[in-house]
């Protein structure tokens, strides 16, 4: 067959935010709780390292061996857990690091198991790269989250399995034990386990565990966009199995040569700063509470256990079986700019959206007063 591959659904969230903005242009105002972005900008450390590497002038391409160093020993921190930093591979965020896992671990035609919901990349950059995602529909009973059984259940078994633990966009959490058996499963199966650990560092009772806890040779996807609050730095890494991390780092060389000279000067001194970050942990823990009661005070109910990451999953089915229409509706009618679950779920998310809360708590408190008020006007 020749001719252009067939085209990929478009990222919803991005046409609500540009009409977002351009409300916004239009002199009107905006909460925007559709993109899944802090709004609070990278830590103030990060900032003065940035300043420092440019006033040094020369920004070639680079490779820091101490942002490795520095992210193998967090996980010595974090969790307990050894890594050797020739383990890592810094990429162009998490995307980076899925395209490199991705490219380096499956051929064409293979099926790749994930979650649904689930980030709309994973199937679509699978797609992109010729793979086929197969989803496991998950749901409340198993917090949104695939099991070992239901891997197991597929016939015939993927080539792989792509978890997200907090996951985007439900918030839900795989214990410790939930991603033992997962990769105990996958080692019977013999295929590769990939953990996007992306939320790490923002939870709301027990902290993520990391799959490298359980299993040395599973592969993990990691960024400074959300707990560090680097989205547009661009810059992520990829945790590899000690057999396959020379692989990666000959993939990675060749896809993106290195990843931004400034993001890797700025991550260094990010990692540092526990307390400015902190601090956001406050705020998103504030209004994570405040987005659920508000939710339960107008009847919305059906919302999924968001231990972690920044967003509220909710079942708006009793309202509306267009999600898309009505976030479109509640954008135009009062400036409030969440997003349809049919980016996560193309099968059940015309009845869900999501909300993301790493705003501030005043922008928290107003969205969800004019929400309620909208509801009840309507
Ligand atoms: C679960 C998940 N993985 C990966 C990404 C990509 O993040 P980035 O490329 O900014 O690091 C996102 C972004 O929202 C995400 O939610």
């Amino acid at each position: 067959m020749t001719g252009p591959k067939p085209p990929l659904e478009p990222f919803h969230a991005v046409e609500i935010n540009r009409l977002a903005h351009a409300r916004a242009r239009s002199g009107l105002d905006v909460i925007h709780m559709e993109v899944g972005e802090p709004s609070a900008g990278a830590p103030a450390p990060a900032l003065a390292a940035a300043a420092r590497s440019l006033r040094g002038g020369r920004l070639g391409y680079w490779y820091s061996d101490a942002l490795k160093e520095r992210i193998a020993s967090h996980y010595a921190g974090w969790y307990g857990v050894s890594v050797a930093p020739e383990r890592i591979v810094l990429t162009p965020g998490a995307s980076g690091a899925l395209l490199l896992a991705f490219t380096v671990l499956f051929r064409a035609g293979e099926r790749v198991a994930l979650g649904r919901p689930g980030y709309p990349a994973y199937r679509n950059v699978l797609k992109a790269l010729g793979m086929e995602p197969v989803e496991i529909p998950c749901g409340p009973l198993t917090r949104y989250q695939p099991t070992a059984a239901m891997l197991e259940a597929l016939t015939p078994a993927p080539a792989g399995l792509v978890v997200a633990s907090p996951a985007n966009p439900t918030g839900t959490m795989l214990s410790r034990d939930d991603l033992g058996a997962l990769a105990a499963a996958c080692r019977r199966l013999s295929i590769p386990l990939i953990s996007d650990e992306i939320y790490h560092g923002i939870t709301y009772g027990e902290r993520a565990a990391s799959v490298l806890e359980v299993e040395r040779d599973a592969i993990v996807i990691n960024s400074f966009s959300k707990y560090w609050c680097m989205t547009g730095w661009r810059l992520g890494w990829l945790v590899s199995p000690p057999g396959l991390a020379e692989e990666m780092m000959s993939y990675a060389g060749n896809i993106f040569l290195t990843p931004s000279t400034l993001a890797q000067h700025a991550a260094l001194a990010a990692m540092d700063a526990h307390e400015e970050l902190a601090a956001h942990l406050d705020t998103y823990a504030a209004n994570r509470r405040l987005v659920m009661d508000s939710l339960a005070s107008i009847g919305i109910t059906r919302v999924a256990p968001a231990d972690g990451a920044f967003y509220v999953y909710a079942d708006i089915g009793h309202l509306t079986d267009d999600s898309l229409g009505f976030c479109k509706r509640l954008l135009a009618d009062t400036g409030v700019a969440f997003n349809t679950g049919l980016d996560f779920d193309p099968v059940e998310g015309h009845r869900t959206l999501r909300i993301s809360f790493a705003v501030s708590a005043a922008e928290t408190a107003e969205a969800m007063a004019r929400f309620g008020r909208w509801l009840s006007s309507r």
